[in-house]
């Protein structure tokens, strides 16, 4: 059977082979957590983006796009909360030197528990078979019970710990629980340090911490101090939102996984300001809108699923995130935050500029509530990507390797393939590539046999293969092969675009939403 971290590999290989993703300045060795997007990536990236923007903006009428720089006032980030409360808790192996999250040594310790937990379970389910009740076993089976007090205990003290920033009682309790270094064994720890994410660099000639400024740890603070502005230039009323796309800085420690964690990523942010007091009607409509959204793309419903935050941020009256299932198992996509007028509230009082709207039908001015959704565009291509990728059993035997990603994102919409490298057919076949060109990113392809060059379309998932034959020139007609079905049929060239359009065009898509 295929572990995750097969199919990760299997991912990150296809990826590199066929220029959609490369490790970054990999001639020098890398960079670790830094990629590059290759020619199919970017395209791949861009229909995402396109996707995302024309639901927020297209969409809603009441939803506009900005495009804020990435520098801003260094005064941003200590309203926001980030210079003093973004950081990791971290430690350090004196013997390896290598360096951990002390939160997520403790997460790992927990995960280890539920997995004695689980072969507890799969063992009593093959001896009582139909007759087994887990509920029953778990409040019965002593094995069970003292490996769920465990966990119990040890999430209540990490939690207390980190609301505490308790850095002692942090490191007390990975010494209690004899926690060792992963990759080496050794308990030999150092205390644990808090570690702030953000990126410092210098501004121009300035020297020293006047000239300090941030790589932003995340867009959504363009919008904030935007909110004014938009508002009064746009002339609008309240519900509205405003839409970014744009990087995103931090200096994440465990950056792993490929791009699903990075240190340079790009997010798809929207806050939707609102009149305080309807932000849970909101918080709802925006849970149900951004799942269908992803479930548009025909994923499968199964592949996602929401995880409510419990435990929320003391600004924040309700959270969640979408998981999607990535080849490493459910992680976070996405996240939707109630996020009050906590952050509006704090750029009024740093500074000392109001930053309110006034609604003209009750004369009143007031700071809005604002219900943000954001997504990672690196972890949605992950999603596109891993989901898509198939390794496929055909009729007579044989495999092929295809990428089954929804059309509207395919990086290339058709492939033009004259059949031979002779007899007038490429030029034939260039007289298609200039009658959908403007319209379709499409390659044209006269090398190998056919059935490698279809191989390699299905390999970059492109929905349509056009080939054209001798016949072509006698009748102006061509084959045309789908990439799923792999079903062949005859066409007028001049029917060519209405089919490709049908297929590959945005708006079905927005349409499903
Ligand atoms: N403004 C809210 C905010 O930034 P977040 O949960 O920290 O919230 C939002 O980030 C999304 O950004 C995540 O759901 C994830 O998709 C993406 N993201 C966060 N850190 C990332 C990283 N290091 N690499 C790639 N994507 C990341």
């Amino acid at each position: 059977m295929q572990t995750q971290e097969d199919k990760l590999k299997k991912v990150i290989s296809h990826a590199k082979e066929y220029g959609f993703v490369f490790p970054s300045s990999e001639i020098y060795d890398g960079l670790s957590a830094a990629y590059d997007y290759g020619q199919l990536g970017s395209e791949l990236k861009n229909n995402i983006k396109q996707y995302w923007w024309s639901a927020m903006t297209r969409m809603h009428q009441n939803i506009v796009g900005i495009d804020a720089s990435i520098f801003m006032h260094p005064t941003t980030w200590k309203a926001s909360g980030h210079v003093d409360a973004f950081n990791d808790p971290l430690i350090d192996n004196k013997d390896s030197k290598k360096r951990y999250r002390a939160d997520v040594l403790l997460e790992d310790y927990i995960k280890k528990q539920e997995e004695k937990i689980k072969k507890e379970i799969d063992k009593a389910k093959g001896k009582f078979g139909d007759s087994f009740e887990e509920e029953k076993f778990r409040a019965t089976n002593p094995n069970v019970l003292r490996s769920q007090e465990k966990i119990n205990a040890v999430e209540d003290r990490m939690k207390a710990a980190l609301e505490a920033s308790d850095l002692v009682a942090l490191k007390a309790l990975i010494e209690e629980l004899e926690i060792a270094d992963p990759e080496t064994g050794s308990r030999n720890w150092t205390d644990v340090r808090q570690f702030n994410l953000m990126f410092k660099t210098e501004l121009g000639a300035v020297s020293g911490d006047a000239g300090i400024i941030y790589l932003r740890p995340e867009t959504a603070q363009g919008i904030f101090v935007n909110f004014l502005n938009v508002q009064k230039s746009g002339r609008m009323k309240l519900p509205f939102g405003i839409a970014q796309i744009g990087k995103a800085f931090r200096n994440e420690i465990i950056a792993r996984q490929f791009i699903f964690r990075m240190r340079e990523f790009e997010q798809m942010e929207m806050q939707f300001f609102v009149k305080p007091g309807t932000e849970m009607e909101w918080y709802a409509y925006w849970k149900e809108a951004r799942m269908k959204w992803h479930q548009a793309l025909g994923i499968g419903e199964d592949h996602y699923k929401f995880h409510d935050h419990l435990k929320l941020a003391h600004y924040a009256n309700g959270a969640c995130d979408i998981e999607f299932n990535f080849p490493m198992g459910f992680k976070e996509l996405e996240g939707i935050h109630s996020r009050t007028d906590f952050d509006l509230k704090s750029h009024e009082e740093f500074s000392g500029k109001k930053l309110r709207y006034f609604d003209p039908e009750t004369n009143e001015s007031f700071i809005p509530y604002v219900v943000e959704t954001s997504v990672g565009l690196d972890r949605m291509f992950l999603a596109v990507l891993s989901s898509a990728l198939e390794e496929e059993k055909l009729e007579d035997g044989s495999e092929r390797t295809v990428l089954r990603s929804h059309p509207a994102l395919a990086p290339v919409k058709v492939a033009v393939l004259p059949l031979v490298k002779k007899d007038g057919l490429p030029e034939k076949a260039k007289e298609i590539v200039d009658l959908l060109k403007h319209d379709f990113n499409l390659q044209f392809d006269d090398k190998d046999a056919i059935g490698r060059r279809y191989r390699r379309q299905d390999a970059i998932g492109t929905p349509y293969c056009i080939t054209i034959d001798n016949e072509t020139l006698l009748d102006n007609m061509v084959t045309i092969r789908e990439r799923d079905s792999m079903q062949q049929e005859r066409v007028a060239i001049q029917d060519l675009h209405g089919i490709i359009e049908k297929k590959v065009s945005l708006r079905h898509l927005l349409q499903a939403n």
